[in-house]
């Protein structure tokens, strides 16, 4: 067995020469910025460092400290959000801006316990902060340390059952030094060497250790319990244009998906399919409506949804609160991508099948 002092040393010297030089690291002997640190892990929850690359750096170039983020509206936060996802993240990241405002003076906690406490972070939030914001040894561990811990100790117990046991791996493999790079550096290993199906074993610096490697097989680590299919929801969207070519859309609930954004007003969205006669009487207008041909598809991360397009042009006033939107300004709002996709279905059949 080589000692964890070796292991680590291995890693830490790897990651000298091939760290991934990304937009809100520091470089070797810089003082890293707590709010950076804090930003980039909150987008990248969920989101590969592509995706967020972009945001990352429009979001510091806009507001460049977590003051800066703290006096802004959700609303400005959520536009310059749009597209990555998750939308809680979103209104989350503002409120803990605030509340570190209020309750820190605008610096970030460097306990654990306490940026657990602050919306938005969670166990490995929080970790990532201490470590790498304040070098404190903590040990994040996300999908791709997992999978590089279990492979390190051939760990064969299923996740997500195993997470606990490889916590512990991964935490007895953190330096009280460095616990930032360590971090970083188990970070980037997972995302440039050890792949999940093409591990790539013959540059990995812990090669000579590795227990999945000696097996034969690598790529079966971790072992998974398999994850239920993703149900299909149903739902229909009504698009309603006024005489002046305005868009008709309301604000969706504070609380669930996609809640606090824009929406193109729609059905609850469900299992069964929706009869389009008691669809209809959950519309904002009374129509008359024409159903838009074929169906617009999004996959959520539990479920797949299958919408109908009713469009309209607007009779009278609409039942309930709403907003009417420009077609060519509708990207100042926050639209979801779902919902990106029924304007472009409404604009495309309309234009298609004739207006209405
Ligand atoms: N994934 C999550 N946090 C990360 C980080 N700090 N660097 C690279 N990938 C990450």
């Amino acid at each position: 067995m080589t000692s964890p002092a070796r292991l680590r040393r291995r890693l830490l010297s790897w990651y000298d020469r091939h760290r991934r030089a990304l937009p809100w690291r520091t470089p070797p002997g810089g003082t890293p910025d707590p709010y950076r640190v804090w930003l980039s892990e909150i987008m990248l929850q969920q989101t590969t460092v592509a995706a967020v690359t972009p945001y990352f750096r429009d979001f510091v170039a806009r507001w460049p400290t977590m003051g800066d983020l703290a006096n802004t509206d959700l609303d400005q936060v959520l536009h310059a959000w749009q597209g990555l996802g998750y939308y809680a993240r979103a209104r989350n990241l503002h409120k803990c801006a605030r509340a570190v405002v209020r309750d820190f003076g605008g610096r970030l906690p460097d306990s654990e316990r306490e940026l657990r406490a602050l919306p938005g972070i969670g166990a490995y939030t929080a970790a990532a902060i201490a470590a790498i914001a304040y070098g404190l040894k903590a040990s994040p561990v996300d999908a791709n340390v997992a999978r590089v811990v279990a492979r390190l100790y051939g760990v064969r117990d299923p996740l997500p059952g195993a997470r606990p046991r490889l916590e512990a791996l991964a935490a007895s493999l953190t330096p009280a030094k460095r616990a930032g790079d360590f971090a970083q550096a188990m970070m980037d290993l997972g995302a440039t060497i050890c792949l999940a199906r093409r591990p790539q074993c013959t540059l990995c610096p812990w090669r000579e250790a590795c227990a999945a490697r000696r097996s034969g097989e690598p790529g079966t680590y971790p072992v998974k319990v398999p994850r239920k299919a993703r149900p299909t929801r149903r739902g229909v969207a009504f698009w309603v244009v006024r005489g002046d070519g305005a868009v008709f859309l309301r604000r969706r609930a504070e609380s669930g998906l996609l809640g606090g954004m824009m929406e193109i007003p729609s059905t609850d969205w469900r299992e069964a399919a929706w009869p389009l006669r008691e669809a209809r009487r959950l519309a904002p207008f009374t129509g008359p409506w024409r159903r838009l041909p074929g169906v617009v598809r999004h996959t959520f991360t539990h479920f797949h949804l299958e919408l109908t397009v009713l469009a309209a042009r607007a009779d009278g006033g609409p039942k309930g609160d709403g907003v009417w939107c420009a077609v060519e300004r509708l990207s100042d709002h926050a639209l979801p991508t779902v919902m990106k996709k029924v304007a472009r279905h409404a604009l495309l059949g309309i234009t298609r099948h004739g207006r209405h």
